[in-house]
């Protein structure tokens, strides 16, 4: 079957990667070939070494199932070819949610395609209707994508329902938290920059890096995701649940300068307590020097959180302090980009333009050695 994962625009080979590592150690088939586009990979493999993963990746926000490909030039043969699908086998619960993206194509009303393709879903489930979600199990979302791009039609399943960066983990928040999937993606980079080193989180917020690093590897049993009952994957052979023992970090150590955020990290990560160095309430200007460690800043922007200087000034003095100071390794670092053309005489090893929630930022790992 064919499969593509959603992943953020401009860390699409950071998720490849992650995808690469974990497929050889959670699966015994060889890595597929797998397709780099703008926001997405794409796959062809056996559905279980899919489904085995997903639970384990961290930096897509979403995985698929792609049903069909077919020209979609007219709505009768939408409709046509929708009914045709086994829809029985692959949903459950309630009727699916559908939703469809238009572009360069001779129908381009999208509410006309979501129509044809409704009634071809009804059509095939008069004959086959959906089973009910099991006792005790909340229903699920049955998310379908219907994307019709240069009259080519493909449908697509969510295997997870709720997007994968919702973790299921985080329950109260503080101000101005980090996109899971961004904070995973750039803990995991740094990682991969560096061996053996203790990390620092001393700007945590809601303590996003500190989770992500902590449970980059780990199988995620604090959320469902809709394939798990779904019938096609219900009926296939159990696999046995595999681990994967490395951690990014030798260390995690979580500051901030706020009490509160610190009181919320604490009580939000208890099941993870044994996990951290140390959660407390931490000057970041006032840390001193440490061996081996490297740190992940997602500073104040002045915005949501107050600022007493100018953020590019704020971001020189958290590099000059790491440097000096600290004696840090390496520091990750993600902020606006207009702060960033302000910044001069870096020693860059990563620099990555993206968009956390509609602000465009800069994602950087510098070397301080
Ligand atoms: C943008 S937030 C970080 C959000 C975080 N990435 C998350 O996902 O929740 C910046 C944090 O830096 C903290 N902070 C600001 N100045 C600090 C300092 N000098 N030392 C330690 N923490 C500081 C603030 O209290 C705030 O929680």
């Amino acid at each position: 079957m064919k499969f593509s994962f959603t992943v953020l625009p401009g860390i699409e080979d950071i998720a490849l990667s992650e995808l690469k590592k974990k497929w050889s150690s959670l699966n015994s088939s060889e890595l597929p070939e797998i397709e780099q586009k703008k926001g997405k990979l794409f796959l062809e493999a056996d559905v279980s070494d899919v489904c085995t993963l997903i639970p384990y990746l961290r930096i897509p926000t979403d995985a698929y199932i792609i049903l069909d490909e077919f020209t979609g030039k007219d709505r009768p043969k939408i409709y046509n070819k929708i009914s045709k699908i086994p829809w029985h086998n692959y949903l459950r619960g309630d009727f699916p949610l559908v939703l469809v993206t238009t572009k360069e194509s001779k129908i381009i009303n999208s509410s006309l395609v979501k129509e044809s393709v409704e009634s071809g879903i009804k059509l095939a489930l008069k004959k086959s209707p959906i089973k009910k979600v099991p006792k005790g199990k909340e229903s699920i979302s049955n998310k379908i994508h219907i994307d019709l791009y240069q009259d080519r039609l493909r449908v697509s399943l969510s295997l997870c329902g709720t997007r994968m960066d919702k973790r299921g983990v985080k329950l109260y928040t503080d101000a101005a938290p980090l996109r899971e999937s961004i904070a995973a993606a750039m803990t995991f980079r740094l990682s991969e920059l560096c061996e053996d080193q203790n990390l620092i989180d001393p700007m945590s917020g809601t303590g996003t890096f500190s989770l992500e690093s902590i449970l980059f590897n780990r199988y995620n049993s604090y959320r469902d995701f809709d394939y798990q009952i779904a019938p096609f994957f219900i009926n296939l052979p159990l696999r046995k649940r595999k681990k994967i023992e490395n951690r990014l970090f030798k260390s995690v150590s979580t500051y901030d300068l706020s009490p509160k955020s610190v009181e919320s990290i604490k009580h939000n990560f208890i099941p993870f307590k044994e996990e951290f160095e140390e959660i407390i309430v931490q000057d970041f200007f006032k840390l001193e020097e440490r061996t081996d460690s490297v740190a992940i800043i997602n500073p104040p922007y002045g915005k949501r959180i107050k600022l007493d200087e100018e953020l590019d000034i704020f971001i020189n003095r958290i590099i000059t302090h790491a440097k000096d100071s600290i004696k840090l390794k390496k520091i990750a670092l993600i902020f606006p980009t207009w702060a960033y053309h302000k910044l001069k005489g870096l020693n860059l090893l990563e620099k990555r333009f993206i968009s956390n929630g509609g602000i465009d930022v800069a994602f950087i790992i510098i070397d301080l050695t």
